[in-house]
């Protein structure tokens, strides 16, 4: 595990995207796992900002993204086919049918989950993962709990996951309460995951998934498992960790 602090927030997305290019220079259909959330904002600007210099393609790569709630349509501004549309597909040269995001309307969220798998497995293995983590450790929608998923699969959002989204929606009631996600075991088998944080407010949960026991209680522990996983922080998200293995001050 290799952890990098950044000493501000642009800083991280800016390496996360270079990662990114990095690997469409050398791979230019590589298969991206996509997140949403508020951390990877400033990555999706920073590519945008690439593509726009010609810096960067993505004409033949394809992207999975990790989840979506269920039962908000497409054009609802808080899903997550809106927040990619917004924050990246609309900017960038993706072909959108290679753009893939579960379906959250659809009429059986199982079948829609097999389904996606069934796309990730013809893509193959994910080139790059990009992950945030959630206060309580989630990753995708990979809750807490006694046992984890390793496929797509439909999920009961925590309540304190519902209470976290709250802040985009006009009422909590309003969070949708189910979501379909990746299951952990794309994202272990992902040649590499980059994992992304940002703020002292996470600084707690980055400490406990990288450094505390693997257990299904903390989703985001199981990455300290994986061959090659990249985490880049601001100083706020690594107030915790100062000082511990690997973690170096660029
Ligand atoms: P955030 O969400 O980027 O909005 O903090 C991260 C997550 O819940 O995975």
């Amino acid at each position: 595990m290799n952890i990098s602090v950044f000493s501000s927030n642009k800083e991280v997305s800016a390496r996360a995207a270079e990662l990114i290019a990095e690997l469409l220079r050398e791979k230019p259909d590589a298969v991206l796992g996509l997140a949403t959330g508020d951390t990877p904002i400033g990555v999706y600007e920073a590519l945008v900002e690439r593509f726009k210099r010609g810096e960067v393609s993505f004409r033949q790569a394809s992207a999975f993204n990790l989840d979506e709630y269920a039962g908000l349509p497409p054009e609802h501004e808080q899903s997550y086919a809106a927040y990619m549309a917004k924050h990246l597909l609309n900017e960038i040269d993706l072909p959108l049918d290679r753009a893939y995001i579960p379906n959250g309307l659809a009429a059986d969220l199982e079948a829609e989950s097999k389904a996606y798998d069934r796309l990730l497995e013809q893509a193959g293995q994910l080139d790059l993962q990009l992950l945030g983590i959630g206060h309580n450790g989630h990753i995708g929608f990979n809750e807490p709990g006694p046992h984890l998923h390793a496929g797509t699969h439909v999920v009961a959002l925590t309540e304190e996951t519902r209470d976290a989204n709250s802040r985009y929606f006009d009422h909590l009631e309003d969070v949708p309460s189910q979501a379909v996600t990746m299951g952990v075991g794309w994202m272990m088998k992902a040649k590499h995951v980059v994992l992304i944080a940002r703020g002292e407010g996470k600084a707690a949960v980055v400490k406990e998934a990288l450094f505390g026991p693997i257990t299904t209680s903390c989703p985001g522990s199981l990455l300290q498992l994986h061959p090659r996983l990249t985490v880049l922080l601001d100083e706020g998200a690594a107030r915790d960790v100062q000082g511990l293995p690997g973690v170096r001050y660029l």
